[in-house]
C-alpha cells in the first residue's frame, strides 16, 4: 500500500486525537493505506522520530487530550536545537523521500498551514487539518478544539461569577486566543460577561469603568469582564502612535527603523496587559478588581463532543482525499459541508472576528460592553 505520514505542529488542542484516530481508521480499513506518524512536529519528522500507527496505538484515544505524537513550534526552515536556530528543510525532504511516502499530513494552526505550504512549495505531496483553540484559519468555519477551548472559558467565567458577587469585586478573566478574539467573545456571550475586551476591538478604559460603574448604580455590584490575551487599550495605541511621530520628526535612516522596530516590539508585548488593565479599573471605579489568567486549561483535558463530531469528519475527509491523491489543500468546514480549500488561500493569513459578525451584534444587543 502507499504509505502517508502524519505529525501535529504548534499549540496542542484538544480533539487532535480524535483527528489523528478518524484518519488512521479509514485510512487503514477503507483506503488501503498505510500511516506512519512522526513525533514532535517538522523538528521530529527531520529527526526520523517515526511511531507506528495501526490498530492498538489508534484505540481509546478518541476522548483523550494533547497529541499522542507530541508536538513543538519548530518550523521546518526554522527550528530549535540546543540555543541554536536550524533549518531542517534538506532533512525533512530526505526522510519523506527515505520512507518513499505518497503525502504528509500537518495537523495544527496558523503556523503549521504556513510550513504546510511551505514545504509544498518544496515539492511535497502535503495536506492539512485546522487545529486550534484559537479558531483564527481563514476558509473554515470552526477549528478542532475551539469548542472544547470555549466550553471551559465559559465555565471559569460561570464560577467566577458566585465570587465576584460575594465580594462585591470586578473579576477579570484572561482568555487565550493569540491576535483574534473569538475564544473571548465566545466564552464572554456564553458565560454572560458584562464587558468583552477583544483584540478586533481597542477599548476604552474610560468607557469599560463607566459601564461597570452604571452597573453598580443600578445595584450590581460586582462585574466579569472577558479580555483577550492580545486585547489592547485604545490609550496604548495613542501613546505608541505619539512616540512613533515623534521618532520621524527627530530621526532619519537606520536610527530611526531601529527606534521602530523597537516600538513594534514594546506595542506587541503591550497587548493583553491584564495586570494594568485591573489596577487602573480599581482606580477609576474604586472597586476591588481581581484577575485569572485562564492559561493552559484552556488546552488541556478531554474534547468536547462536537469536536470529537468535527475532528471525525475532517480526519475522515482528509483520508478520502489522500486516497484520491488530492494534496495541497487544507480540510475545512464551510456551512457544515467540509471543503478541501487550496493552501494557498490558508497560508500566511488569521481570520480576525469581523466587526459586524453577529456574535459582536449579539453580544452588543444583549447589553455587553465591548469598551468602544
Ligand atoms: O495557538 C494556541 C495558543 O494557546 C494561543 O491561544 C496562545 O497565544 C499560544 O498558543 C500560547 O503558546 P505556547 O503554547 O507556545 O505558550
Amino acid at each position: 500500500p502507499r504509505k502517508i505520514g502524519i505529525l501535529t505542529s504548534g499549540g496542542d488542542s484538544p480533539g487532535i486525537n480524535a483527528a489523528i484516530r478518524g484518519i488512521g481508521k479509514a485510512v487503514a480499513g477503507h483506503f488501503n493505506l498505510q500511516l506512519i506518524g512522526f513525533h514532535d512536529g517538522f523538528s521530529g519528522m527531520a529527526h526520523n522520530l517515526v511511531m507506528p500507527l495501526e490498530g492498538e496505538a489508534l484505540s481509546g484515544i478518541l476522548t483523550t487530550g494533547g497529541t499522542i505524537l507530541g508536538t513543538n513550534r519548530d518550523k521546518p526552515y526554522s527550528a530549535e536545537e540546543e540555543g541554536q536556530t536550524v533549518d531542517y528543510t534538506e532533512r525533512i525532504l530526505q526522510v519523506y523521500r527515505q520512507h518513499n511516502l505518497d503525502g504528509l499530513i500537518c495537523l495544527g494552526g496558523g503556523n503549521t498551514q504556513e510550513s504546510a505550504y511551505y514545504l509544498l512549495q518544496k515539492g511535497l505531496n502535503v495536506i492539512t487539518l485546522p487545529v486550534t483553540i484559537d479558531n483564527d484559519i481563514p476558509q473554515t468555519d470552526m477549528t478542532v478544539g475551539f469548542n472544547t477551548a470555549m466550553e471551559i472559558a465559559a465555565e471559569a467565567i460561570d464560577r467566577l461569577h458566585s465570587t465576584a458577587f460575594s465580594h462585591h469585586r470586578i473579576i477579570i478573566v484572561e482568555v487565550m486566543g493569540r491576535e483574534t478574539g473569538w475564544l473571548t467573545l465566545g466564552a464572554g456571550i456564553a458565560g454572560g460577561a458584562d464587558v468583552i475586551l477583544i483584540p478586533e476591538i481597542p477599548y476604552d478604559i474610560h468607557k469599560v469603568a463607566e459601564a461597570i460603574l452604571e452597573r453598580s448604580r443600578r445595584g450590581k455590584r460586582f462585574s466579569l469582564v472577558a479580555v483577550a490575551e492580545g486585547a489592547i487599550a485604545k490609550e496604548t495605541l495613542q501613546f505608541f502612535e505619539h512616540a512613533r511621530q515623534a521618532n520621524r520628526r527627530l530621526r532619519s535612516g537606520n536610527e530611526a527603523e531601529a527606534v521602530e522596530a523597537g516600538l513594534q516590539e514594546i506595542e506587541k508585548r503591550s497587548a493583553g496587559d491584564t495586570l494594568h488593565l485591573a489596577n487602573r479599573l480599581q482606580e477609576f471605579t474604586r472597586l476591588q478588581t481581581r484577575v485569572t489568567i485562564l492559561g493552559y486549561l484552556q488546552r488541556g483535558g478531554a474534547p468536547s463532543a462536537f469536536d470529537r463530531v468535527l475532528a471525525t469528519q475532517l480526519g475522515t475527509a482528509c483520508a478520502h482525499l489522500v486516497s484520491q491523491g488530492h494534496y495541497g489543500v487544507m480540510v475545512g468546514i464551510q456551512g457544515g459541508s467540509v471543503k478541501p480549500i487550496p493552501l494557498a488561500q490558508v497560508a500566511g493569513k488569521v481570520k480576525r472576528v469581523p466587526l459586524d459578525h453577529s456574535w459582536v451584534q449579539g453580544a452588543r444587543l444583549v447589553g455587553t460592553c465591548l469598551g468602544d
